[in-house]
């Protein structure tokens, strides 16, 4: 278990270049009665992989548009490698893959995945050098729009546009966008909960090879404790009502998460770990019954 989420941290660390650091975020939602994030503090550090979870409505998705910058909030610190989200934004140096895949319906699947690296990338990444993001693309020769398709299991769908595709390819179209801008940061919300079981998985190991090959920093939703366990370094629970970090958990298996790891012993044991956080979780947040007047 790590204290990182709830020690105090020294001034320094909100302008850290090599982590993302939330200090005491805070906001309600206009005409709610009670906050949706309440006093977060997180830091992720560079490189890593983090995962969000915890109960309907806790904030996740909240926090991290906030983190996108793309959410206002009330108060607190919020710096991404030193600079605001903002700044980070426009340097092109955050991928949002939100929870409903935002597809433009008028352009074909593979100018959709194209689309963010067509708009200012250039100049916007360069000047983001001065942040330690950005600069040249991080993969050989970067990845072509056909390699994105290829990875998501959609080549033979490049020509047709979002309104043909299920709901699950849609996702995957969103999943292949937000690579292709090849970002600092990666911010998915729950990416893969339209996908069967075995695309799901299928996805999973894409995900985790491209993340070890563009270096990326990636703060990922979900609700699967499984999902969650397999993929991070640390899995940070929330609790609802209102929205706070209850606990981070660090998950001390082994990469590459190959066959050997996802089948140990200890594997259970953080999923276990984790499966306890969140009933605790939950017994502390309010419940949404809670709320309803009498
Ligand atoms: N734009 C909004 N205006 C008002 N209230 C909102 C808005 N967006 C979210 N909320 C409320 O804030 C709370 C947290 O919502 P959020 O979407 O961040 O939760 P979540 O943890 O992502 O939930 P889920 O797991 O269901 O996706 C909920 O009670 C929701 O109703
Ligand atoms: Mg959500």
């Amino acid at each position: 278990m790590s204290m990182a989420a709830t020690a105090p941290l020294p001034e320094h660390v909100v302008t850290d270049p090599d982590h993302i650091v939330v200090r005491g975020l805070h906001k309600t939602y206009p005409g709610a009665q009670q906050r949706v994030l309440d006093d977060v503090d997180l830091v992720v550090p560079r490189g890593t992989f983090v995962s969000l979870i915890g109960p309907s409505g806790c904030g996740k998705s909240t926090l991290l548009r906030a983190v996108a910058g793309l959410e206002p909030y009330d108060g607190g610190e919020l710096s991404i490698f030193g600079a605001s989200p903002q700044e980070a934004c426009g340097y092109k140096a955050v991928g949002l893959v939100p929870q409903t895949p935002a597809l433009l319906p008028w352009l074909t699947v593979a100018r959709n995945v194209e689309l963010p690296g067509r708009v200012n990338r250039g100049a916007e990444r360069r000047r983001a050098a001065r942040y330690g993001m950005g600069g040249p693309a991080r993969t050989e020769g970067g990845v072509s729009t056909a390699e994105l398709l290829d990875l998501v299991g959609l080549a033979d769908k490049a020509d047709a546009h979002p309104g043909h595709l299920s709901g699950g390819m849609q996702q995957r179209v969103a999943i292949a966008r937000a690579f292709g801008l090849e970002p600092d940061v990666l911010l998915m919300d729950e990416p893969f909960s339209a996908l069967d079981e075995f695309t799901r998985e299928a996805m999973r190991l894409h995900l985790l090879s491209l993340w070890q090959r563009m270096q990326t920093t990636v703060l990922f939703v979900t609700h699967s404790v499984r999902e969650a366990v397999t993929l991070s370094d640390q899995v940070v629970v929330m609790s609802a009502r209102p929205g706070r970090i209850h606990e981070v958990i660090d998950v001390d298996l082994p990469r590459p998460r190959d066959r050997d790891v996802l089948a140990d012993a200890h594997l259970h044991e953080v999923e276990d770990r984790v499966r306890d956080s969140l009933q605790d979780a939950w017994e502390h947040g309010a419940k949404p019954a809670d709320l309803v007047p009498a």
